[in-house]
């Protein structure tokens, strides 16, 4: 199987005008990562694995998209949108170029695993033309159906074109398609559009390998793994699929969901060993959690480090570029972005961490605010190991608190402090003896003439 060389395609051309959105469908995120980044995860990487994915005319998007997951990817534009037959054959040079196995996959199922790809490639080796990954629909209306004897593939019949016996069958196919790649050009070529629809159909190829003589066959696969998405009602149902799978890896894992259901996490989240997340947590794209982390209640996290045995929330929000070191605490309402923050250091209580370094257990009094915006730039913060800052401060950035340096409570920082002096910026204060006492008085007695009046 690994000498066997491959074209992946991913057909992604379309804006997908049932999601009414401005957004090509196959950008569409699910569990933070979209559609097709994740169909191109699941296609086959690595030596002698190529890939190719078709897009729609002036997608820019959809290509970085691509660039960004696959570099090495090529890009075809089908400029008219004539049939998925018709998408392939725009990738007609590189299906020239040659390859053992050519897997054909949608960009909008992006529940498909890798390991089915691997599976649906593995009659080819036996002499198979044609794989289809089927599977059983509970509601088949729509979807091309199997016409199967055993294992053989006879036929696959569009929705449209299918009689209404041909219509009770629930083996439908998934999208997905293996076919030995040097059949693949000569095959796709004897393609009409004699339809219902006037389309170039994909499926068209089953009944063209059988009159050639050639056997094409099939595998099951769940339904879940293979939902395209064409609708908002549809990507919330393949988003529920994908979180619960999410979850279920995780614990697997030996993270402590207390209440998994509540819980939402990225394709990409990692967790060491002994992580324990509460209820209503949501974690973005890019977060790593490190071993025996705690991430509290109502916690956003997004691009983010979490370090060994740290504790965030109840209420955080860690923004990107936040970089948590061992047994840091980030207590309620503390927002963090760009912020490296030093093992043992405490930013406890209603606090924003902005561009900013904070040393070693140095300690964050409630209410601090790093001020690194000046509506034109931003600017860093430096705060050296075992500072401390005193309860609603305002260190304006660019700022530096040296190490061991003591910040009094109220202060508006604007200059260096030296490490270990103290910095405190404060008013005379002036106490008048007896002052609350004669004010309560009068205002009672004029409360009292007026009520009577
Ligand atoms: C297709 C299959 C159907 C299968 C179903 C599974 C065909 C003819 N039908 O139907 O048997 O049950 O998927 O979900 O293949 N695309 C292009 N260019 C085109 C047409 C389509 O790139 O000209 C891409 C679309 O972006 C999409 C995919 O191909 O990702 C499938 O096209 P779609 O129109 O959704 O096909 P279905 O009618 O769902
Ligand atoms: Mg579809």
């Amino acid at each position: 199987m690994t000498e066997r060389t491959c074209l992946t395609v991913v057909l992604a051309a379309g804006e997908g005008t049932r999601m009414r959105s401005s957004l090509p469908k196959v950008l569409h995120p699910v569990a933070g990562v979209s559609m097709l980044a994740q169909v191109l995860a699941a296609a086959p990487h690595g030596a002698g694995q190529r890939l190719a994915v078709v897009i729609g005319p002036g997608r820019d998007d959809v290509a970085a998209e691509v660039r960004q997951a696959r570099a090495d990817a090529a890009i075809c534009v089908q400029r008219d949108r004539l049939g998925t037959a018709h998408a392939l054959l725009t990738a007609a040079d590189e299906i020239g170029r040659g390859a053992d196995d050519l897997i054909v996959v949608f960009g909008d199922t992006p529940l498909i695993s890798s390991t089915t790809l691997t599976r649906l490639r593995e009659p080819l080796a036996q002499g198979a033309a044609v794989v289809v990954l089927g599977f059983r629909a509970v509601n088949p209306t729509g979807y091309g159906r199997l016409l199967a004897e055993g294992d053989r593939l006879i036929a696959i019949r569009e929705h449209a074109d299918a009689s209404e016996q041909e219509r009770a069958i629930a083996l439908c196919n998934g999208g997905a398609m293996a076919i030995d790649g040097r059949l693949a050009l000569q095959l796709l070529q004897k393609i009409g559009n004699a339809n219902a629809k006037g389309e170039y159909y994909l499926t068209d190829i089953i009944e063209i390998a059988n009159q050639s003589g050639m056997k094409a066959s099939f595998i099951e696969t769940t339904e879940d793994e293979v939902r395209g998405i064409n609708t908002k009602a549809q990507l919330a149902e393949a988003e529920a699929v994908m979180q619960q799978r999410l979850r279920q890896a995780a614990m697997e894992a030996g993270v402590t969901l207390i209440a998994p259901e509540t819980v939402y996490l990225a394709a990409d989240t990692k967790f060491g060993k002994d992580v324990v997340v509460e209820p209503f947590v949501v974690f973005g794209p890019g977060v790593e959690v490190d071993d025996g982390a705690v991430v509290h209640s109502f916690t956003h996290v997004v691009q983010a480090k979490i370090g060994k045995k740290a504790s965030v929330g109840p209420y955080a929000r860690l923004r990107p570029g936040t970089v948590l070191g061992e047994g840091a605490k980030i207590g309620n309402f503390v927002e963090t972005k760009a912020a490296a923050i030093d093992a043992g250091a405490k930013v406890n209580h209603l606090t924003y961490i902005g561009d900013a370094h904070i040393g070693a257990n140095a300690n964050i009094g409630a209410g601090t605010i790093t001020c690194n915006y000046d509506g034109f730039d931003k600017y860093r913060t430096e705060i050296g190991e075992g500072a401390f800052i005193g309860s609603n401060s305002a260190l304006v950035a660019p700022v530096t608190i040296g190490a061991g340096g003591y910040v009094g409570s109220g202060s508006v920082v604007t200059t260096d402090v030296p490490a270990d002096a103290l910095r405190i910026e404060r008013a005379d204060q002036t106490t008048k003896d007896g002052w609350a006492k004669r004010f309560r008085e009068t205002k009672m007695r004029e409360k009292a003439a007026r009520g009577s009046k």
